[in-house]
């Protein structure tokens, strides 16, 4: 099969993304602070039958850091050049978690065009509140004094389940391995992008193309209740959750989450 990691210059940074087999374009864009590995089961599964691109964001990975802050509109405008780049003309399902979801509403906006539909994992489309704002820029100082090893481990109870921590330890080693790579100018200028998103809740009504929200059962940082009520607003929209999963819904349960999008995207291709 086909895979690669390509680099291009992007809106003045150097982007790194892999890109594996062919089809129809699905463009996996991961949550903060991690990096296009937390897709590599989306990636095995769907290279068969879609052009999968997976880029580094931004400040993480392997794609070059830019300080101070990176907004969520900043991230959307990196992910449109890399289309054009790759010359993907044909619209995209577009598959963000979390950060990666944050971004999707930005690029919605931006570029209508480009999508074809929204696959939305365990993310929000509120705005933060004062204190999440405050902890974020907390944590942000934290990692740029002491390094991600600051986060890392302490992050861990919040992304995964209880199960998927103790039957699933390869889950843990692998997210801290992504966190701790990754430089705390990245994490720092994210992080500040986060703090200052727009609020799309009251706009998602809008959103007129089909749309999957997918979320697991124990996530703590973006609900089921959460995810639940945006699938309310969104109107060509379906809701699905994952048991046995928190935050991580695609690395923890890959097999369902893969399921969900297998039968959502054939649905949708071919209509
Ligand atoms: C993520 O997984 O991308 C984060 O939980 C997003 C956030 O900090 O709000």
């Amino acid at each position: 099969m086909k895979r690669k990691l390509v680099e291009q210059n992007v809106n003045g940074i150097r982007m790194r993304a892999l890109i594996a087999g062919s089809g129809p374009p699905l463009l996996l864009v991961h949550g903060f602070p991690l990096n296009h590995q937390m897709w590599l089961p989306q990636i095995e599964h769907f290279q068969s039958s879609y052009t999968v691109i997976a880029p580094d964001l931004r400040g993480f990975g392997d794609s070059d850091i830019s300080p101070g802050i990176v907004t969520m509109e900043q991230h959307a405008r990196d992910l449109n050049a890399l289309l054009q780049d790759f010359k993907i003309e044909d619209p995209v399902s577009y598959c963000g978690l979390s950060m990666g979801g944050y971004i999707a509403w930005e690029f919605w906006k931006h570029f209508p065009d480009r999508l074809h539909a929204l696959i939305l994992c365990d993310t929000r489309a509120d705005a933060d509140l004062e204190e999440d704002v405050n902890n974020r820029l907390k944590m942000a100082d934290l990692v740029l004094r002491h390094g991600p090893e600051a986060i890392s481990t302490a992050m861990i109870p919040n992304l995964i389940s209880e199960s998927t921590q103790q039957n699933q330890p390869h889950i843990s080693e692998h997210l801290i391995s992504m966190i701790e790579a990754t430089d705390s100018e990245g994490i720092a200028a994210s992080q500040k992008g986060m703090a200052a998103r727009s609020d799309f809740s009251d706009l998602i009504k809008d959103i007129h193309i089909p749309t999957l929200f997918i979320v697991g059962k124990e996530d703590r940082l973006t609900p089921p209740a959460v995810m639940h009520q945006m699938s309310t607003q969104v109107p060509e929209s379906k809701y699905f959750e994952v048991s046995d999963a928190a935050h991580m819904a695609p690395m923890e349960a890959p097999d369902l989450v893969n399921q969900a999008i297998d039968d959502f995207l054939s649905t949708h291709l071919n209509s």
